[in-house]
């Protein structure tokens, strides 16, 4: 499918989860967003998160830390923005629709970048991550949280085979963790820091503080959700 008609399909899909996501999520992916979370404050104030959604970890946030959402739907958005208005978050900065793999920020404008549960539903993973790298500095973390499976897991083959089913839903079953630890290693500039266990992990890459800048592409504008 042509990365455009996916990301379409993407934002019909999360047009009719906006609805009923935080009643089915809230809970169940509460332990891990809150230690990517943490993980993000310890790196510095300035956060971007993408794939934000309806805005399940900006609670989470320390109050000192300044918070940038990024999501593909604005369904999704519109709920996160009712949070940030409802509960007084006023850590969060922005909150704009945007695609992973083109993020409108300039270089290393961000000491952390989180994507939760988002990784796997993005057509081209290495793109994004390449992304988070140029807006990230150097020192900083990408700090994903996620289904992910270790290459060596004894029920592999299972999950590979219940891919197509679980993208069917919407979630993935077989995404590696080596995808993430491979493109690390393969820049050269990143040390995976932690890796997490259980079936949700959280993977924290860390960006040398000798990296040198990404050349990066020209930033565009996102559309805003709320004024930061
Ligand atoms: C499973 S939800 C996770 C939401 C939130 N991060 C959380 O942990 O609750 C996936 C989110 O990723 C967003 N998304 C999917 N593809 C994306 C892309 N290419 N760029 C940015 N966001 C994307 C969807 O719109 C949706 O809000």
């Amino acid at each position: 499918m042509p990365v455009s008609d996916h990301l379409e399909s993407q934002k019909r899909v999360y047009a009719v989860w906006a609805r009923i996501y935080d009643k089915i999520y809230q809970r169940l992916l509460a332990g891990p967003q809150r230690e990517a979370v943490e993980a993000a404050c310890a790196c510095g104030p300035d956060i971007l998160e993408i794939g934000v959604g309806t805005g399940l970890t900006l609670a989470y946030f320390a109050r000192g830390s300044r918070v940038v959402g990024a999501d593909l739907s604005l369904d999704m958005l519109k709920v996160a923005n009712s949070k940030v208005a409802g509960q007084h978050l006023s850590h969060v900065r922005g909150l704009m629709v945007m695609d992973a793999c083109r993020l409108g920020f300039a270089d290393q404008a961000f000491d952390a970048v989180t994507a939760q549960f988002v990784i796997t539903l993005v057509p081209d993973p290495e793109q994004a991550l390449t992304e988070m790298d140029r807006v990230l500095r150097p020192g900083g973390e990408i700090i994903i949280s996620s289904r992910l499976v270790d290459d060596g897991a004894r029920f592999a083959t299972i999950w590979s085979a219940l891919a197509p089913l679980a993208r069917a839903v919407g979630w993935s079953s077989d995404f590696k963790v080596s995808r993430l630890t491979g493109w690390a290693a393969g820049t050269g500039r990143y040390e995976t820091v932690h890796v997490g266990a259980g079936y949700f992990k959280v993977v924290r890459l860390r960006k040398l503080a000798s990296a040198p800048p990404v050349s990066g592409q020209p930033a565009i504008d996102g559309l805003s959700a709320t004024e930061g």
